[in-house]
């Protein structure tokens, strides 16, 4: 969209905050790093309306079982290592890796039986064939090398075991959040947009496909259906912009205006009773470690 079609946001005071550009860090939004308070906004809210139905699906997918060594890559606040730790049982052990000491911390009050490690997926710290099973649950897009990542998850899988991968399907197939993304290019222009697109870059099959198979054999790409839920527009609204990478770009009262124009602009993602739902598909990925 071009500039001279963004609604203008009048000015009150100089320094209300409304008439500034957001302060976005483009750095920070593409690797998807949140703030430390974002974590918990992430973990409370983030997780049920999008994150939480997919360890089920993920673990299916990879056979995760009885006494397996597993590995969570991009673990965040650790929806998948956690509900790992059930199937894996007494015999086996559950390792979560993340960036974020945010998310860590988070995810180390849920679950201190798991083991949490802060790095990067580029330098795993683990020894090579050390895991039965590795999986990364929506966060491959974030990577700062996606290929020195992949190339690092197939090193530490046992040779011939599954690396399972969830990335979200592209934009055009989330509508809701296309329409999220419309509406923070109009009001504040797109680098802000970017940060909410950020999440969708790898949504072809054929470009997770090939990314995988530069370490790993027999790559199998599934569409699987998902859908967002929020209690409401201002939570969707909330949870977006207060518990992702946007959470210190915009001020207070840039905040509010977005609300007031979410309202009536993302309405038709609400039934009658105000809860939201759209859909919200995921490409689930699996190739094997070469032997
Ligand atoms: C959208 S979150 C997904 C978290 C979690 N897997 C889930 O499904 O809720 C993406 C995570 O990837 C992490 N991340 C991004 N780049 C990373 C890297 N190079 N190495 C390790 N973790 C990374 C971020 O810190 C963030 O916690």
């Amino acid at each position: 969209m071009s500039t001279s079609e963004r609604t203008t946001i009048p000015p009150t005071t100089a320094s209300d905050g409304v008439d500034q550009q957001p302060a976005v860090d483009r750095a920070r939004s593409d690797a998807g790093q949140v703030a430390a308070d974002a974590a918990e906004v992430y973990e409370r809210f983030f997780v049920p309306a999008l994150f939480g139905d997919w360890p089920p699906i993920l673990l299916d997918r990879a056979g995760v079982a009885d006494g397996h060594r597993v590995l969570d890559v991009g673990c965040g606040t650790g929806v998948v290592a956690r509900a790992a730790v059930g199937r894996v049982g007494d015999d086996g052990e559950v390792v979560g890796l993340d960036l974020n000491p945010g998310m860590l911390a988070v995810a180390a009050r849920a679950a201190p039986d798991v083991t949490w490690r802060q790095g990067a997926v580029e330098e795993l710290p683990f020894e090579t064939d050390s895991f039965d099973r590795v999986l990364s649950q929506f966060a491959l897009m974030f990577f700062a090398d996606r290929d020195a990542g992949v190339a690092e998850m197939a090193r530490v899988a046992r040779p011939g075991t599954p690396v399972t991968v969830a990335t979200w399907a592209t934009l055009a197939d989330t509508p809701g959040y296309a329409a999220m993304a419309a509406l923070l290019d109009r009001l504040f222009g797109p680098e802000v947009a970017s940060a909410i697109e950020a999440p969708y870059v790898l949504g072809e099959p054929q470009a997770v496909g090939e990314l995988l198979s530069g370490h790993l054999d027999d790559v199998a790409v599934e569409v699987v259906d998902g859908t967002a839920r929020f209690p409401s527009i201002d939570d969707w609204v909330r949870t977006d912009i207060r518990g992702w990478t946007l959470s210190d770009a915009l001020t207070d009262t840039q905040f509010d205006v977005l609300l007031t124009e979410a309202r009536r602009d993302l309405a038709r993602f609400a039934d009658g009773d105000g809860r939201v739902r759209f859909p919200a598909p995921a490409l689930v990925t699996t190739g094997l470690a070469r032997r």
